[in-house]
């Protein structure tokens, strides 16, 4: 390339403008614009040989011009002195379809640019990619291969996103074994996490050590009222990005968590980074509806998926979290009889006849699986002694027959959904995955749910860590070759990656209803910010359907902060391809005409519409259930009452429907009266409008179906 010329080609729309004014020592200003949609995208490389992006809205400024690098080991600096080598740009457009999810097809349409940049010395390549969508951009790293960067470790990636304004956030604290706090909302100035941290005794771990860092997905809103979310999306052999926010500039600066030497991860070029990811819309609905995260993901990696199936499932586990029961067999370790035997506490809710109990329930009702927690040795000093060899994950306790429930369960129809709590302990599980997972496909279970409470072991490395990341993954690819299916709890937060492991149904990553059972809860706003925050990169385990609110536990101030209509409305709110129905069979038992829309409601969708959403105020979704004509309607408030008015103009043109909607009772609301509901139904047609009204703290949740199956159904139950 001529070092002195100024020149403008054009390739798929875009314009890249190159001035080298060499040999002014390659300091060079060159820039290189494009747009899609409403998105207009620069990047630069600035007078330090910096590369440097910036984004608009509308033409307004999105992402103030913001510089990217890294130092690597040794306070090698790979952010300055760079020259620009070269452009490649391409674009797709493409549908494809996701093996289960919000809808049955998924658009993906971008715009790409890779710049080439080097070093001159030593001399290192480095390439970075940036898409444009309709709804923002996304960037990652490439590191190619090149013989004087081979093997090497990232110390810190200086990626940043200089904002626009003291935009309103939506955050929980960096903490580098956590995400399950409850969210602050606060303008960026005015982050600190300390207190936060500080007052939350109710999360095993926690390590912050930067008081204005934040988890991503952040989500914020300007004061010009553009929805803003930042986060990453195909998290694979790196560790997780949090964001350090400096409160006076607004900028925020990538936080990678480091592992237990301090490095943030060890790579081998050729290496990709996961993308970064800028989601943007003047709506709030269409940050709710945005496929980028998995977009950005690859294909799956699974061929033969046809034993991936979405399914609702009951478990013994909520007479545990409320102490009605327990997961350990004996008091303690060390109680045992003469004969060495420990001896019963007789409280184990995981025992053979218990089980069969939830199997009877779950096969009355049209629920797929039964958790069970609890059933193999180890409980009684699992937690909080940071042991290595906890759990061996195969052997039952002795009230506990793995083969008659097998047995059982089959008769009924049922699965049963296995359970490995690691408690933290990593190494020991990796040791013991292959034993497991024969385990499950010997005694018939089709999915499990893993846990990793408490510190890591690994000693010193963390839950959002390199190396958990690699485990966590490596965990999922196990589970596909025993063609089973995982729900992960306390890993790092989603990004997408159920596309490539479509077996990975569900994590936790975040703050569950369980809070409601051993602390203070979760406030009525909270189920308002998670589509907006956690839900972002993918399914969460939340587990709702929590119908007995109050008085649940012998701690009787405690309480669930939604009325039994908001939990009904959790169900389409919080996606997740694994849906809990959490309370106790009784609890279920007492509302029979209420629990007959957890019966009805599916878990896998052809469509979704976002009607209206707000975070941290309202969320109503209506979805279209997979290879039906029936929709689903959920909808929800915060601490304040609301109308929500749903136009059913998403429904068939000319048919008729009934609608059977699950409404607060007058006078209902989360703090007094929460189990309060009303049920009518309705003749609708697509020109009707739907009112409905939410308590405080409330919600409401409908189902719709065509009008000839609501009578066939009718009379065929009379
Ligand atoms: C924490 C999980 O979130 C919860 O669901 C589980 O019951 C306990 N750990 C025990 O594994
Ligand atoms: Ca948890």
């Amino acid at each position: 390339m001529n070092p002195v010329s100024a020149i403008m080609t054009r390739k798929n729309g875009i314009s890249i403008l190159l001035f080298l004014f060499l040999p002014v020592i390659l300091m060079a200003q060159s820039s290189v614009q494009t747009r899609m949609g409403r998105i207009g995208f620069t990047f630069l490389l600035d007078n330090k040989g910096t590369p440097t992006y910036a984004a608009t809205y509308d033409g307004l400024p999105l992402i103030q011009p913001s510089t990217l690098g890294f130092i690597l080991e040794n306070n090698q600096d790979m952010s300055t002195g760079f020259e620009w080598t070269g452009t490649d740009s391409t674009s797709k457009d493409e549908t494809w379809k996701p093996v289960w999810g919000e809808v049955n097809e998924i658009r993906n349409k971008y715009k790409e640019i890779t710049v080439h940049l080097k070093q001159r010395s030593p001399a290192r390549l480095l390439d970075i990619s940036f898409r444009l969508f309709e709804d923002g951009l996304a960037f990652r790293y490439n590191f190619p291969a090149q013989p004087t960067l081979n093997y090497f470790i990232v110390t810190d990636e200086l990626t940043h996103f200089n904002m626009a304004g003291d935009h309103k956030a939506f955050w929980i604290p960096g903490d580098y074994d956590s995400n399950e706090y409850p969210y602050a909302t606060s303008a960026l100035s005015g982050i600190n996490n300390k207190a936060l941290v500080n007052r939350s005794t109710d999360i095993a771990v926690r390590t912050v050590t930067d008081s204005t860092s934040v988890q991503t997905p952040l989500m914020m809103k300007s004061r010009e009222s553009l929805y803003i979310n930042i986060h990453e999306a195909a998290l694979l052999d790196y560790p997780a990005m949090q964001l350090h926010v400096d409160g006076a500039t607004h900028q925020l600066t990538s936080n990678l968590v480091p592992d237990a030497v301090g490095n943030k991860a060890y790579l081998h070029a050729p290496f990709h980074t996961p993308w970064r990811t800028v989601i943007v819309s003047d709506k709030a609905v269409d940050i709710l509806s945005s496929k980028m995260i998995l977009n950005l993901n690859e294909p799956s990696k699974i061929k033969n998926t046809s034993w991936i199936r979405p399914m609702k499932f009951v478990g013994v586990w909520w007479e545990m979290q409320t102490g009605i029961g327990g997961w350990n067999y004996s008091t303690g370790a060390d109680n045992k009889d003469a004969n060495g035997q420990l001896i019963p506490s007789g409280k184990h809710s995981a025992n053979t006849a218990n089980v069969k109990r939830y199997i009877d329930f779950a096969a009355r009702n049209n629920i797929g699986g039964v958790l069970v927690e609890g059933w193999n040795t180890g409980w009684e000093d699992w937690f909080g002694n940071w042991k290595e060899n906890v759990f061996d994950f195969v052997t039952p306790y002795p009230d506990f027959n793995v083969a008659e429930l097998q047995a059982y369960a089959e008769k009924n129809g049922v699965q049963l959904i296995m359970h490995n709590e690691t408690s933290g302990s990593a190494t020991n599980y990796e040791r013991q995955m292959d034993t497991a997972f024969r385990f499950m496909k010997k005694f018939g279970y089709h999915s499990v749910k893993t846990g990793y409470v408490g510190r890591i072991i690994p000693r010193g490395e963390h839950h959002d860590g390199q190396w958990m990341v690699q485990h966590y993954t490596r965990v999922a690819d196990k589970a596909a070759s025993y063609e089973v299916m995982i729900d992960v709890h306390e890993p790092m937060r989603p990004t997408g990656l159920q596309r490539t492991y479509p077996n990975w149904m569900a994590s936790e990553a975040g703050r569950g209803n369980e809070f409601n059972a051993f602390s203070k809860g979760n406030e009525p706003e909270h189920e308002t910010i998670l589509p907006f925050t956690r839900l972002i990169g993918g399914p969460m385990d939340y587990t709702p359907g929590i119908f007995k609110l109050k008085y649940y536990t012998t701690d009787t101030s405690r309480q669930v902060h939604t009325t039994l209509a908001k939990q009904l409305a959790l169900y389409i709110t919080i996606y997740s391809p694994l849906q809990m129905a959490a309370d106790l069979p009784q609890n279920y038992e007492a509302h029979p005409d209420a629990f007959q829309f957890i019966r009805d409601v599916p878990v896998d969708w052809d469509d979704t519409k976002i009607v209206e959403a707000e975070p941290g105020d309202y969320v109503t979704i209506a979805r279209k259930e997979k290879g039906k004509p029936n929709w689903f309607i959920g909808a929800i408030t915060d601490e304040n009452s609301r109308t929500a008015v749903v136009p059913l103009t998403f429904l068939d043109k000319g048919a008729k429907y009934v609608a059977t909607i699950y409404a607060d009772g007058p006078g209902a609301d989360w703090k007094l009266y929460p189990e309060k509901y009303t049920i009518t139904k309705m003749n609708v047609d697509q020109s009707t409008r739907l009112t409905l009204r939410l308590a405080k703290g409330g919600g409401a949740a409908v189902s719709i179906v065509p009008a000839e199956v609501s009578g066939k159904s009718k009379r065929s139950t009379n």
